[in-house]
């Protein structure tokens, strides 16, 4: 069976949309799980993702430094942190992101981040666009349930298709409850926050390929 990574994750949303259809499935991040799970790994995902895995996706790796909505702070800096520090922390997050990007033993890599910057861009080794941009709503069927949000996800995607839309609203009627989350402790927690419809897209429509290469493979 195909081994699926689900990189920087504590919600367990990705992970558990895997399982639901049967993948052998295991999330990662420095943290541990936000509820109790024996399918999380707690620990750095560049070390991780050094084992065999056949799907590996980064979902929303920390991009405060890389996305475009920030992008002032690298001449500003917010109050108490110093210009070195953005800058600083603007490496480490491309670091990581071009350690995952360029994971090549992974047949199957996605990763998800808001738009970025260019000085984030020039920092990943053989960046490329994002293959894809999608919003949660086009993956809602319900105009009052979590989806029907608007939060524009980008995904770069090696080995994998783009995906389909299932959903069936015009977003005409999606909500703005990620950019418009209230400053405090939890606000980073709330804009990083993933979509159960787009998670079950995702876990069928990716999961099904690294299913179908890896068959292919052992064959
Ligand atoms: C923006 S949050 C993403 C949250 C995710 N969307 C979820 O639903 O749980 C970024 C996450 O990356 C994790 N992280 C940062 N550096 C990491 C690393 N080197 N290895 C694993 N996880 C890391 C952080 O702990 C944080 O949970």
């Amino acid at each position: 069976m195909a081994k699926i990574l689900i990189g920087c994750e504590t919600s367990g949303i990705v992970r558990e949309a895997f399982l639901a259809l049967g993948h052998d499935t295991w999330s990662c991040d420095l943290l541990p799980a936000d509820t109790h799970s024996n399918r999380h790994i707690q620990g750095d995902i560049q070390h991780v993702m050094q084992d065999e895995w056949d799907l590996m996706a980064v979902m929303h790796p920390p991009c405060t430094r890389l996305c475009n909505s920030g992008v002032r702070w690298l001449s500003k800096p917010p109050a108490a942190r110093s210009l070195d520090e953005m800058w600083r922390e603007l490496d480490e997050g491309a670091a990581l992101f071009s350690a995952c990007w360029n994971a090549d033993h992974i047949p199957s890599v996605a990763i998800e981040n808001p738009v970025m910057h260019r000085y984030a861009k020039e920092r990943i080794e053989n960046y490329q666009a994002p293959a894809q941009t999608v919003q949660p709503w086009q993956f809602a069927t319900n105009p009052n349930g979590p989806d029907n949000e608007r939060k524009r996800t980008c995904f770069w995607l090696r080995g994998l298709p783009q995906l389909i839309h299932t959903g069936t609203l015009d977003g005409t009627t999606a909500r703005d409850s990620v950019h418009k989350a209230s400053p405090g402790v939890n606000r980073w927690k709330i804009r990083s926050k993933f979509f159960p419809g787009l998670a079950a897209a995702m876990a069928d429509q990716w999961g099904s390929a690294a299913q179908t290469r890896y068959t292919a493979q052992a064959a």
